[in-house]
C-alpha cells in the first residue's frame, strides 16, 4: 500500500510517500526560511508560506517517488495539534486531492505520527516503549502500550524543549531556529561553568517538565555581562544549559520508562537531533538495560514519512476521514 502523507502543522511544508510501514519512497521537506528576521514562528506567514509551497512540495515527492495519483492507495493528513492556519492548507490540500482522486484519507495526530518516525532500516519503532517527542511545539513523554493505546506520562508545563534552546540560543546571538547552532556552540564550552537553579515543579507529576526559568536564568546571566561576553563565555553558558536540559530530559525518561515497566525508550522531535541527548541516552540506556532507539537527524524533525506510515496503518485497520474533518490546535485526544 501506497500512501502519501501530507504534513503543515508549524512551519514546514512536507509530503512524502511510504510502502506500507517498510519503506520510504519519497520525502520532501520545504523549510521556511521567512521567520528568522523574526526570532519565533509568525503564524500568519507560515500559513501564506503553506500556501504557496503545498503544491510544489507535494510534485517534487511524486516525481522523485516516480508515481502519479491513481498510483496511490490512500492519503494521510495531519490534522493537530498545530497552528490551526497552518494544518488547515496541508488538510484542504489532501481533502481536495482525496475528492478529485478518489482516494481514501485519514487525519492524523502530529505528536502520535513523530512516534512512528521512520528508523535506519525503515521500520518504525516496535512496542512496547516510552517515547520521548521534544520539539519546537511539545515536550511529551508517551508509554506507547500498543496501537493506539497510548498513556501521556509528562509534558512540560511551560515551554517546549525547542523552544527554550530556540529562545536561549536567540540570546546568545544566534539566529532562530537555534537549536541546532546552540548545540554547535555548547561544544566548545564548559558545562561545569555556569552554574543553573534546579527546576522544582509545583503541582505537576513526576515526570513534567519545566524549561522557563532555566531560561530566565540564562537571560539574567546574560544581561548582568551587559553584553560583555566572549565567544568563551557564550559557549559556557550553551554548554551549560545544554547539559541542564540533557540531564533533565535523560532522567525523567528513563524513570518513566521503569515506571512503565518497558525495555524500549524512543527520542523524536526535532530536539532529538541534538549530540549530547542522543550520547547521553545510549550511555545510559547501556547502563539500565534498555533499547535506545533514535531516527536518523533528518526523520528526528518534522517530516511528512512518519505521517504517511501511521496513516498507511490506519488506513489498513479501515480508518477513513470524512470532509468534514477538522483541524485541532492542541492536544486532541491521544490519550
Ligand atoms: O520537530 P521539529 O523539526 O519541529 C517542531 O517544532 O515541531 O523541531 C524543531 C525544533 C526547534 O526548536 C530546533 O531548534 C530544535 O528542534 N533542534 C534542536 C537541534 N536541532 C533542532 N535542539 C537542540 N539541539 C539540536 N541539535
Ligand atoms: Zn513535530
Amino acid at each position: 500500500m501506497k500512501v502519501l502523507g501530507i504534513e503543515t502543522s508549524c512551519d514546514d511544508t512536507a509530503a512524502a510517500v511510504a510502502e506500507n510501514t517498510t519503506g520510504v519512497l519519497a520525502s520532501v521537506v520545504g523549510v521556511q526560511k521567512v521567520h528568522e528576521a523574526y526570532g519565533g514562528v509568525v503564524p500568519e506567514l507560515a500559513s501564506r508560506e503553506h500556501l504557496h509551497k503545498i503544491h510544489s512540495v507535494y510534485a517534487e515527492c511524486m516525481e522523485r517517488a516516480g508515481l502519479r495519483p491513481e498510483d496511490l492507495d490512500g492519503i494521510a493528513v495531519t490534522c493537530g495539534p498545530g497552528l490551526i492556519g497552518s494544518l488547515l492548507v496541508g488538510l484542504s490540500f489532501a481533502k481536495g486531492l482525496s475528492y478529485s482522486t478518489g482516494l481514501p484519507f485519514v487525519g492524523v495526530n502530529h505528536v502520535e505520527a513523530h512516534l512512528f518516525s521512520f528508523l535506519p532500516g525503515d521500520l518504525p519503532c516496535p512496542y512496547p516503549f516510552v517515547g520521548l517527542v521534544a520539539s519546537g511545539g511539545h515536550t511529551e513523554m508517551v508509554h506507547v502500550r500498543g496501537f493506539e493505546d497510548y498513556k501521556v506520562m509528562g509534558s512540560t508545563i511551560d515551554d517546549a524543549a525547542g523552544e527554550a534552546f530556540d529562545k536561549v540560543g536567540v540570546l546568545l546571538g544566534l539566529t532562530y531556529p537555534a537549536g541546532a547552532a546552540l548545540d554547535d556552540l555548547a561544544n566548545y564550552g564548559d558545562p561545569e561553568a555556569v552554574s543553573l537553579p534546579g527546576v522544582k515543579l509545583k503541582n505537576a507529576g513526576p515526570y513534567d517538565l519545566s524549561f522557563s526559568g532555566l531560561k530566565t536564568a540564562v537571560r539574567r546571566r546574560i544581561e548582568s555581562r551587559e553584553g560583555r561576553m566572549t565567544r568563551r563565555d557564550r559557549a559556557d553558558v550553551a554548554a551549560s544549559f545544554r547539559r541542564r536540559v540533557v540531564e533533565d530530559l535523560v532522567e525523567k525518561l528513563f524513570a518513566a520508562t521503569r515506571d512503565a515497566g518497558v525495555r524500549r525508550v524512543l527520542l523524536a522531535g526535532g530536539v532529538s537531533r541534538n549530540t549530547l541527548l542522543r550520547e547521553a541516552a545510549r550511555r545510559e540506556g547501556e547502563r539500565a538495560g534498555v533499547d535506545v532507539v533514535i531516527p536518523e537527524a533528518f526523520y528526528c524533525s518534522d517530516n511528512a514519512a512518519m505521517v504517511a506510515c501511521l496513516g498507511s496503518i490506519k488506513l489498513r485497520r479501515g480508518a477513513r476521514s470524512s470532509f468534514a474533518l477538522d483541524a485541532f490546535a492542541t492536544m486532541g485526544d491521544l490519550a
